[in-house]
């Protein structure tokens, strides 16, 4: 496995690539979330970048970017072994230098949901998305839907600026019990985390009722809400897959997306219909 530190490295490695190019951009502490990505970009191209980097700009004043766990060299020994040709682990000097923010989330789509709750959270996301792909310049670049709404804003963004790249979206990978993987689980005491399955839990039973053909957004919300109580909620939506509001669920057109408190941990989770 190729390490490229610096931006400059990484376009040097990258320039002798002739292969189809896969890309898997994380924040680090992997877990087997990560290691789907990267799997199915193994499958689907001949040379695989990972790139690590905590990207500031995407949190806010306030949230966790300090603590954020930071293990690079257990994350490299993971990537190894999942046979990552090559891993891009910047810094944010290199990546940022003196910028003055460019890239601002779309006025409506990234204001909604979390862009709500995480002002300019997706300016973040989109600027840092953005700089890797001209970095790393992949064929493919492959996102979970676990971050549904940054899936489909990165997936906007490299529509309308016409980025040669095909986004693979990826199916969310569970704990046994339904517990969306995530590397802020981390933060969740014994107690928090047995509240935290309330979310998969709740989303199952909106599955069920789905499946047994309750179409009304409203009582599909009105049975989670019960199923999460007593976690505080910041937003239980049903939303079609452009992220607007919807009132009857369509099967292939819908997005249940919940987000709540456990603790001082702000957990997501969804489904797609
Ligand atoms: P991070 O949270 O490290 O996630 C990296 C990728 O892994 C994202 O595409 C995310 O959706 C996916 N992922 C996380 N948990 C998953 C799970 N349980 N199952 C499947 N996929 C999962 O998302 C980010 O980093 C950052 O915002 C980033 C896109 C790297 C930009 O900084």
């Amino acid at each position: 496995m190729i390490v490229a530190r610096s931006v400059i490295e990484m376009k040097e490695k990258r320039g002798r690539v002739n292969a189809n190019v896969g890309f898997v951009a994380t924040m680090g502490a992997l877990h087997t979330g990560h290691l789907s990505l990267i799997e199915r970009a193994k499958n689907e191209n001949d040379f695989v970048v990972v790139s690590i980097f905590i990207n500031p700009t995407q949190f806010r004043e306030g949230e966790d970017f300090n603590r954020y766990p930071r293990k690079l060299e257990a994350d490299s020994v993971l990537c190894k072994a999942a046979g990552v040709n090559l891993l891009f682990t910047p810094n944010v000097e290199d990546i940022y230098g003196n910028d003055e923010p460019t890239i601002k989330a779309p006025t409506i789509t990234g204001h909604i949901l979390e862009g709500k709750f995480r002002e300019e959270h997706f300016d973040g996301v989109l600027t840092i998305v953005m700089k890797l792909f001209n970095i790393v310049q992949p064929n493919r670049a492959y996102f979970g839907k676990k971050d549904a709404q940054q899936a489909i804003l990165i997936t906007k963004m490299t529509n309308a600026f016409f980025f040669n790249i095909e986004i693979a979206l990826c199916e969310t990978v569970r704990e046994n019990g339904g517990l969306a993987l995530s590397s802020r689980n981390i933060y969740l005491s014994k107690s928090e985390k047995s509240e935290a399955f309330k979310l998969s839990k709740a989303l199952f039973e909106a599955s069920k009722l789905i499946k047994q053909n309750e179409i009304r957004a409203l009582a599909i919300i009105q049975v989670i809400t019960e199923v999460l109580k007593p976690l505080p909620i910041d937003y239980i939506a049903i939303v079609d897959r452009e992220l607007k509001a919807i009132e009857t669920i369509k099967k292939g057109e819908t997005i249940i997306l919940i987000a709540a408190r456990a603790g001082t941990t702000r957990l997501i989770d969804n489904m797609w219909i």
